[in-house]
């Protein structure tokens, strides 16, 4: 291997091993970002053999609600799910152009296979394939932000809270947030 290559291999590697101590920082981010957009994601070429319709967009709409809500919310926007920006990587906004620049084929990869080792499952063998491509029309075609609202199981535990923290007991009160 030639010496200038090594060298820089070795400084990434100590770039990413400094960075390992704390938060995610910028660079290993958008280190990361490349490696994932050139190197890990594939079938780029791949193309969607359903067809964009209404119905294929409402199925795929329908399979999301119901699989990926818990961290994507209802709209893909990640609406009131709590926990999204505190997971590392955060729950991106599925609208954001990084992820619309994705090929069809990419995406689908992306729903097949997950984004190991983020908190982003892998599908292969919950949803079919023909569910996976039109799971990726419901991306291209999101509802706008916050016209869904927040899923049914998060509106219940806000409610809930609320409650708790009104009528609090002594051993209620341990409830409220620490940050
Ligand atoms: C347990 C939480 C969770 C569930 C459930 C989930 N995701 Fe994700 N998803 C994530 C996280 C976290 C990321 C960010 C991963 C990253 O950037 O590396 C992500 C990223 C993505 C991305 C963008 C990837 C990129 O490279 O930017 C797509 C597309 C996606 N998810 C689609 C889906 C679909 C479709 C479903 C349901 C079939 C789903 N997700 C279910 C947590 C989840």
């Amino acid at each position: 291997m030639n010496r200038s290559l090594t060298l820089l291999m070795l400084f990434c590697i100590l770039l990413l091993a400094a960075c390992k101590v704390s938060q995610p920082g910028d660079v290993e981010s958008s280190i990361m970002k490349s490696v994932k957009r050139t190197v890990t994601i594939g079938d780029k070429e791949k193309k969607n053999p359903i067809a964009s319709s209404p119905d294929a967009i409402k199925e795929g709409g329908e399979h999301f609600q119901h699989h990926c809500q818990i961290c994507h919310g209802l709209d893909g926007h990640a609406t009131g799910v709590p926990f999204a920006a505190q997971m590392s990587p955060p729950v991106p906004d599925l609208s954001d152009k990084d992820i619309q620049e994705y090929t069809d084929g990419q995406l689908h990869w992306i729903v097949e296979n997950g984004i190991a080792p983020s908190g982003m499952p892998a599908w292969k063998g919950i949803l079919d394939d023909d569910e996976m491509w039109k799971v990726v029309h419901y991306i291209r075609n999101l509802p706008a932000k916050g016209s869904l609202g927040a899923p049914a199981i998060f509106k219940e535990e806000a409610e809930e809270h609320e409650k708790m923290e009104k009528g609090s007991t002594p051993e209620k009160e341990h409830h409220q947030h620490k940050h």
